[in-house]
C-alpha cells in the first residue's frame, strides 16, 4: 500500500494545517473546533488500531485533517483490502464501505452514517439482475461497484469509474459480444462509446424482478444497461459548459462519466475522481471546471491556492454530506454503525470483485 498520510500530533499543529489549507474559505473559530475533534479522531485510531479511509467527496476540513488514505472508489477498494488495522471507518458511502467488508471480512468496518445512500445503489436490485440474466442467458454482467453487497453478489465483474472501459475491453477479449453493464446508464453510454459498442437500455416494470420490454440493436454485439442514474452528475448539462467557456475562453472541462454522454462529448476530459486530480497535477496552468460533487473541487483549491479551479457548488451529492469529523468521532467512539454482509453474499460479491482487481 502508499504510504500512509501523516498529520500534525496535536490540535494546535492541525489548526495551523486547515488555516493554510481553508483559511481564505471558513472562519478562525471553526477551523479551531474542527482542529479539536480532528485531534480525539487521530487519538482515537492510535488507540484503537483504526485507519481512516476517505473519498475524494469529503468535506474540505474531514479530508485534510483524518484519512489516512484519500482517493476514488477503486484506490479505497485496493487499499481496504490488504488493511491489517483492527478497524477500517470508510468516510464515503454505504456501497463503498460494504465492499470494504468484502475484500477484507475479518476487520469491522464503520460507516459513519446510519445511511449513507447513493441514487445508483438505490436504482437496482438483485430480483432486477437475476431478471436480466433470464432476458439475456449466458451473457457476462458487469456491474459498477456504485451497488449493494447482493448486485455485486450476481454480478460475473464489478468495475468503477476508474476502470470500467478496461473490464469490458477484458470481456471483449474473452470473446463476449453481448454484456451487461448495471446500473449507471450514462457510465454504460459513455463506455460503449469508448468501446464501440451499440447499447439497449432496460428499466424495470413495477416491481423488482419485472423489465419493461425493450427492443435490442439490430446487430449480435451491445450492451445491455439499465436506467439508474446518479442523482448529482445528471444535473451537469451542455448549457453548464457552452456559459462557462463564454465567461472563460481558456477554461479546460473535466467531468465525471456518471454525466451524460454529450456533457463528456463536450468535456476536454472525463475520469474518475482520482483521474480528474491526476489531469489537475499534470496541467500546472490554466483555469479548470470541475463536473462533479463540489467538495472535491474545493479539496483541489485548498491544496492548489494558485490555481483557478471553476465549480458548480448548487449540485451536491447529500448522501456523502452526512459524512462530517463530528459522526466521524461519533464512530469511532461508539464504533458505529458496523456494516455486516451475509457471508454466502459476501463470498460471491468477493468474486467479482477479485476479477476486477486482477484486470487493473
Ligand atoms: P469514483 O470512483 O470516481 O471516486 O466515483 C465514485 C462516485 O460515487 C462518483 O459519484
Ligand atoms: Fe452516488 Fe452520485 Fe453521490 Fe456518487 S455522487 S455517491 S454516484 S449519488
Amino acid at each position: 500500500m502508499e504510504a500512509v498520510i501523516a498529520y500534525p500530533e496535536t490540535a494546535a499543529g492541525i489548526f495551523a494545517r486547515l488555516k493554510a489549507r481553508l483559511g481564505d474559505v471558513a472562519p478562525e473559530f471553526e477551523l479551531k473546533a474542527k482542529a479539536e475533534i480532528a485531534a480525539e479522531i487521530n487519538r482515537l485510531k492510535r488507540e484503537k488500531n483504526a485507519i481512516i479511509l476517505g473519498h475524494n467527496y469529503m468535506e474540505p476540513a474531514l479530508f485534510h485533517s483524518v484519512p489516512d488514505y484519500t482517493g476514488d472508489s477503486l484506490y479505497l477498494s485496493r487499499v481496504s483490502a490488504k488493511a491489517d488495522a483492527n478497524i477500517i471507518v470508510f468516510c464515503g458511502v454505504r456501497f463503498m464501505a460494504e465492499t470494504a467488508k468484502i475484500l477484507n471480512p475479518a476487520r469491522t468496518v464503520l460507516l459513519p452514517s446510519a445511511k449513507g445512500g447513493c441514487s445508483l445503489a438505490a436504482s437496482i436490485t438483485a430480483a432486477d439482475v437475476r431478471a436480466l440474466k433470464r432476458a439475456y442467458p449466458g451473457v457476462p454482467v458487469a456491474t459498477y461497484v456504485n451497488c449493494y453487497a447482493d448486485v455485486k453478489a450476481e454480478s460475473d465483474y464489478c468495475c468503477t469509474s476508474g476502470n470500467a472501459t478496461a473490464v469490458v475491453k477484458a470481456l471483449q477479449k474473452q470473446g463476449h459480444q453481448r454484456i451487461a453493464f448495471l446500473p449507471d446508464e450514462y457510465l454504460a453510454k459513455n463506455t460503449a462509446k469508448e468501446t464501440g459498442m451499440e447499447i439497449v437500455i432496460r428499466e424495470r416494470d413495477g416491481n423488482p424482478g419485472a423489465l419493461k420490454p425493450a427492443q435490442n440493436p439490430a446487430g449480435e454485439t451491445y450492451m445491455i444497461g439499465w436506467k439508474g442514474r446518479c442523482e448529482v452528475h445528471e444535473q451537469f448539462t451542455v448549457e453548464d459548459i457552452r456559459m462557462a467557456r463564454k465567461q472563460f475562453p481558456d477554461v479546460r472541462v473535466l467531468s465525471h462519466p456518471e454525466c451524460s454522454p454529450e456533457v463528456v462529448a463536450n468535456s476536454d476530459y472525463a475520469g474518475s475522481t482520482t483521474q480528474m486530480l491526476r489531469y489537475v497535477e499534470n496541467t500546472p496552468q490554466g483555469r479548470l471546471l470541475l463536473l462533479t460533487e463540489c467538495s472535491m473541487g474545493d479539496n483541489i483549491a485548498a491544496q492548489n491556492p494558485n490555481r483557478e479551479i471553476l465549480r458548480i457548488c448548487s449540485i451536491r451529492c447529500p448522501h456523502m454530506g452526512e459524512i462530517t469529523l463530528e459522526e466521524t468521532l461519533e464512530a469511532l467512539k461508539q464504533e458505529r454503525y458496523v456494516i455486516e454482509v451475509p457471508e454466502a453474499i459476501r463470498a460471491q460479491a468477493r468474486e467479482a470483485l477479485d476479477r476486477m482487481i486482477a484486470i487493473g
